[in-house]
């Protein structure tokens, strides 16, 4: 493989589609049995073992949140083989968005990755950022296109949501009522939930898993118009890093949980970024960006694994930035065959 050739995302992004399918297949033991850290545990080492096969040069730049203490993946982790000339990627991954769903074998669990290509100034193409929680809103490409048409409209972090709403509204030609907004149910999002019932949009909760409903406002086939609200910092990176792929757009604020959080932030160099709006641009940057998520229970974006007879069924999205194409994947594994390479064992095992 050449490490120079302009579309090399093409050649390794399946193997990251695969990473996600091993990751949610190895999950799949811990659906419903209570206990998070072993669910997380399979899902980290079924993707490290994919990993251990690629031939890339690969960090990982955002891994298990600093909020979960997960085993495993951490960010400055080196994966890949390595081998020289093998392409410097940039990886982000969260091996389960929606780890308590899985515990609690409920809806809204997927296994995500997204890679891009290290810039060719050497900074990270994907931007970690040190804080628990950004506020985050995520809208579709009809209202991107809007606003960069009419920059003064209402499609801002800071703007009030009824605001935000009307504007949804007209842009995508529907009554205010009927504008769908997703919110994760959280205390700290509980003035916002007011604001939209107030405002008598259609408000749908969430109680984990906001990677899924970020990118949903951009998928064509959901029903959902506006995610809003403050959820995980390295999920809004993902959600971008998605969000490159679909052409839909995000706005992402740091939200310090207290003031000891933002003083720690300041302290690290990070003060003059407290009031920083990110855009999708700024947290995945550039256009060798490749996403990919695969469902292990079921979620507004992905169906979650299907076990029928002796075959499992994986349903899987895989989408690339530059060329903005979006695959989904159904693909069945023979369980009598089937098996995964895991990190612990070093060789392959059957599942
Ligand atoms: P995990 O699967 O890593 O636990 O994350 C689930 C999640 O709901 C994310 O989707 C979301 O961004 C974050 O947790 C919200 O954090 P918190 O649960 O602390 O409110």
């Amino acid at each position: 493989m050449d490490s120079t050739s302009p579309d090399i995302e093409r050649y390794l992004e399946l193997d990251f589609l695969r990473a996600t399918e091993m990751a949610a297949l190895n999950t799949l033991q811990w659906l419903g049995k209570g206990r998070k850290e072993d669910a997380d545990a399979a899902a980290c080492d079924a993707i490290r073992g994919m990993f251990d096969l690629m031939d890339i040069c690969g960090e990982v730049v955002i891994g298990e949140g600093i909020k979960d203490e997960a085993p495993g993946l951490f960010i400055g982790e080196k994966i890949g083989t390595w081998r020289e000339g093998s392409p410097r990627i940039d990886v982000a991954l969260d091996p389960i968005d929606g780890t308590t769903n899985v515990a609690k074998g409920m809806g809204n669990s997927i296994s995500c990755v997204a890679a891009a290509l290290r810039q060719e100034n050497g900074e990270p193409a994907l931007q970690d950022i040190p804080a628990f929680y950004m506020k985050k809103l995520a809208y579709p490409l009809a209202v991107r296109a809007a606003w960069m048409r009419d920059k003064s409209l209402p499609i801002d972090i800071d703007a009030p949501i009824g605001e935000v709403i009307e504007v949804t509204a007209r842009i995508l030609g529907k009554e205010v009522r009927d504008v769908v907004v997703c919110v994760l149910d959280r205390p700290r999002n509980a003035e916002l939930i007011e604001d939209i019932r107030r405002k008598g949009a259609a408000l749908r909760m969430i109680v984990d898993g906001d990677i899924a409903a970020a990118l949903a406002p951009a998928m064509l086939t959901s029903n959902i118009d506006l995610y809003a609200g403050i959820g995980g910092a390295p999920e809004a990176v993902l959600s971008a890093a998605g969000l490159r792929c679909l052409g839909g757009g995000m706005r992402a604020k740091i939200w310090p949980r207290d003031e000891a959080e933002r003083q720690s932030l300041i302290a690290r160099g990070w003060g003059d970024k407290l009031d920083y709006q990110y855009m999708s641009r700024d947290l995945a940057r550039g256009e060798r960006i490749v996403f990919a998520a695969t469902g292990i229970s079921t979620s507004p974006l992905l169906r979650g694994v299907e076990v029928r007879g002796s075959t499992a069924f994986t349903h899987s999205v895989l989408m690339r930035a530059r060329t903005g194409t979006v695959r989904f994947i159904e693909t069945q594994h023979n369980l009598q065959r089937k098996t995964i390479r895991l990190r612990s064992a070093q060789r392959e095992i059957k599942i």
